[in-house]
């Protein structure tokens, strides 16, 4: 059986304080009120990952996660954060790969699947995200290349690490803008990514790896997109801020 995840991707937000206050209030809510056994991921600032970690404690359901990590090991790469350096904090989350980091950070396919080997080496969970921007979703190239971005990035893998990664589909279009794919576009999506990884690896291998949708996910939309067979949780950006928000996201899984 395969995870289901709704992980927060608080991005570039949040002060220690604020950080704090959100990390407590969602651990309150989510202990309370999430049943089932999906788990919850707060991608924090890496600043704030300790702090928040400290306050979530040693939690079964409730994890940290990084917002991304260099593809080296260590040394002279100023302002970077490590593999190993998230594990020692006990950090078992990274996400990879998203939009932003791709657009503004000019990341590309090879260069996350180096991330993504680095970020296995030390036994962490990469949250490898794809997705297209308007202009080729408009012009009918979004299978395409969502499949090209998977295979550059993880389909060097084999059967055991792919297993190992989270992927998280992201039309850029829908990130932040309000305007979240339909339920019907989401499944489609998911189905051809795994589709796509059952071409490489059999369909057992496909058929565990969890594949969590984001855009504009919130509490009106999230029970809808969930009930989809193959969408497996949420990334969400936005309503994460909020921990009411982001708790009713949670419960709808
Ligand atoms: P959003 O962001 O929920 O604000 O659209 C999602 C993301 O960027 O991961």
């Amino acid at each position: 059986m395969r995870k289901k995840i709704v992980a927060g991707n608080w991005k570039m937000n949040k002060t220690l304080e604020e950080a704090n206050v959100l990390a407590s209030e969602v651990k309150g809510m989510v202990e309370a009120e999430v049943k089932g056994n999906a788990i919850v991921i707060l991608c924090t600032p890496s600043l704030f990952l300790l702090p928040v970690k400290n306050i979530v404690g040693n939690n079964t359901r409730i994890f940290v996660g990084a917002q991304n990590c260099s593809e080296h090991e260590s040394g002279a790469y100023t302002g970077e954060i490590s593999a190993a350096m998230l594990k020692s904090i006990g950090v078992p989350y990274v996400i990879l790969g998203h939009s932003e980091r791709r657009q503004y950070f000019g990341e590309d396919g090879a260069l996350l699947a180096k991330k993504v080997d680095t970020v296995l080496k030390h036994s962490l969970t990469p949250i490898f995200c794809c997705g297209e921007p308007l202009e080729v979703r408009e012009s009918n190239g979004h299978e395409a290349l969502v499949k090209k971005q998977v295979e550059e990035s993880l389909f060097h893998l084999d059967s055991s690490a792919v297993q190992k990664v989270v992927i998280a589909y992201e039309p850029v279009w829908a990130i932040g803008t309000g305007k979240t794919a339909s339920a019907q576009q989401a499944q489609d999506m998911h189905a051809v990514i795994r589709k796509h990884l059952a071409s490489k690896y059999g369909q057992d291998v496909a058929d565990s790896i969890s594949i969590i949708y984001g855009g504009s996910v919130s509490a009106a939309n999230a029970k809808e997109l969930f009930a989809c067979p193959d969408v497996d949780g949420g990334l969400v950006g936005g309503a994460s801020l909020k921990s009411r928000d982001f708790t009713e996201i949670a419960k709808s899984i």
